[in-house]
C-alpha cells in the first residue's frame, strides 16, 4: 500500500522533462527498490500512455524490478567477452547453487540473480558483481566462495 501515492508526487516532480518515462522509473526504482506493479496504472494515466506501454518499457531495461531484490545481489557478465570465457558455465553453476534462475530470489531472501551486460572487465572474463563489488576470472571455486559470503 501506499506506493501509488509516493509515486504520484515524483511523477508529479519529474514529468516535465523531455521524455520523462526513464527518469521516473529510476527515481522509483529508487525510492522503492523495486516498481510496484500498481505504479504502473499511475504512470500511465499521468504520461497518457497505455498499461501494455509503461509495462513493456519496465520489462524492456534490465535495470528495472518487478519485486524487491534480496539482501545481495549478484550479477553475472552474460556479454561478448564474457561468453567467450565461459559465462554459461558460470551461469549453470550460479542457478545451481542457489536454486533460482535469473531475476528471482532465493526462498531465505539472501540472495537475487541477475544477468548483466559488460563490468569492463572483459580483460579479466568472466566476470560477476556481488552488491558493488567486481570480481574477474570467476571460477567454480570462487563462484562458491562468493555465493558462500552472500549467504552469510
Ligand atoms: Fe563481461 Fe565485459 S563482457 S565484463
Amino acid at each position: 500500500g501506499g506506493y501509488a501515492e509516493r509515486a504520484l508526487s515524483i511523477i508529479d516532480d519529474l514529468k516535465h522533462l523531455e521524455g520523462p518515462m526513464l527518469p521516473i522509473l529510476h527515481a522509483i526504482q529508487h525510492e522503492f527498490g523495486f516498481v510496484p506493479e500498481e505504479v504502473k496504472p499511475v504512470l500511465a494515466r499521468e504520461l497518457n500512455l497505455s498499461r501494455a506501454e509503461v509495462h513493456g518499457v519496465v520489462t524492456f531495461y534490465h535495470d528495472f524490478r518487478d519485486a524487491p531484490a534480496g539482501r545481495h545481489v549478484l550479477k553475472i557478465c552474460r556479454a561478448e567477452a564474457c561468453q567467450a570465457m565461459g559465462a554459461e558455465r558460470v551461469v549453470d553453476q550460479a542457478r545451481q547453487l542457489l536454486g533460482i534462475d535469473f531475476h528471482q530470489t532465493t526462498l531465505d531472501g539472501a540472495v537475487t540473480l541477475e544477468p548483466v551486460f559488460c563490468l569492463g572487465l572483459c580483460a579479466c572474463a568472466p566476470a560477476a558483481m556481488l552488491d558493488s563489488e567486481v570480481y574477474g576470472r570467476v571460477d567454480e571455486h570462487s563462484l562458491t566462495e562468493l555465493v558462500a559470503e552472500a549467504r552469510r
